[in-house]
């Protein structure tokens, strides 16, 4: 049989993903990752969890043709509610917005418990993540960005702990100062937010006013991260 193969968003989460680990990988639609992880032999223990029926018979599918689904323990429910603190060391939330994978972790205070290990991988609304990571009792401990089919996202490892983050870190990556996309990542973000502001100043209300000041603000913290990834990368 062919082997399975993860796509490279994917992958860079396997590859952070500890030899032993008790895993929990919430949102697990068609359960690529457990399933892999589970056939390289790397997990003691893995709960394939999702808010819904289909991807969830999609992740059961998956065990089953490659002849682990009785290694797994697939569960249906919202967030982390299909999980006890103890059943678990390592926690993937992966494929979903910032702001989803925030009010699943700010549903669950136990994964801030220091016990641990949180790989988190935003789509979009990355920097609402880090906001609610710094704002929660979390310190991101890694950050990398990998580009799949085009489009660079950001993997977050977090645990329990303290940090503060400068409104460049929170929307411009906690630790990308080395990463080698780390360049595109900012000039991606930048755009992102050029395009708001031209929005923002069609309005002609207050709102739109304070909002485009606030998101010009973002943008020259941006633009000094480039600065400091350029002098990080002639080091
Ligand atoms: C795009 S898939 C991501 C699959 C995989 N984790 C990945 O990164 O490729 C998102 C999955 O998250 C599930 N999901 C969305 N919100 C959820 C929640 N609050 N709790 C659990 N699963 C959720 C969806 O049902 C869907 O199967």
């Amino acid at each position: 049989m062919k082997q399975l193969e993860l796509t490279p968003r994917l992958a860079l989460l396997a590859s952070w993903v500890s030899e032993g680990a008790r895993l929990a990988d919430i949102g697990t639609d068609h359960a690529y990752l457990p399933v892999w992880l589970m056939l390289a032999g790397r997990l003691r223990a893995a709960i394939a969890s999702d808010l819904r029926a289909g991807p969830l018979d999609r992740a059961r599918a998956t065990g089953k043709t490659w002849g682990v689904a009785d290694r797994i323990d697939f569960r249906l429910g919202p967030g982390l509610d299909t999980v006890a603190p103890e059943e678990a060391d390592t926690v993937v939330i992966a494929g979903m917005g910032g702001e989803t994978i925030a009010a699943i972790l700010a549903a669950a205070p136990w994964t801030a418990d220091g016990k641990h290990r949180l790989l988190l991988q935003p789509m979009t609304r990355a920097w609402e993540l880090r906001t609610f990571l710094a704002d929660n009792g979390y310190a991101i401990t890694r950050e990398a960005l990998v580009r799949d089919r085009g489009t660079l996202y950001p993997v977050m490892e977090a645990g329990a702990g303290k940090m503060t983050l400068s409104l460049g870190q929170l929307h411009g990556g906690a630790g990308l100062t080395r990463d080698p996309l780390g360049d595109r990542y900012l000039i991606e973000q930048i755009v992102r937010l050029e395009m708001a502001v031209a929005g923002l100043n069609r309005g002609t209300g207050e709102k739109s006013r304070a909002r485009a000041d606030e998101t010009r603000d973002v943008i020259t913290a941006l633009l000094a991260m480039r600065e400091e990834w350029r002098h990080a990368q002639c080091r």
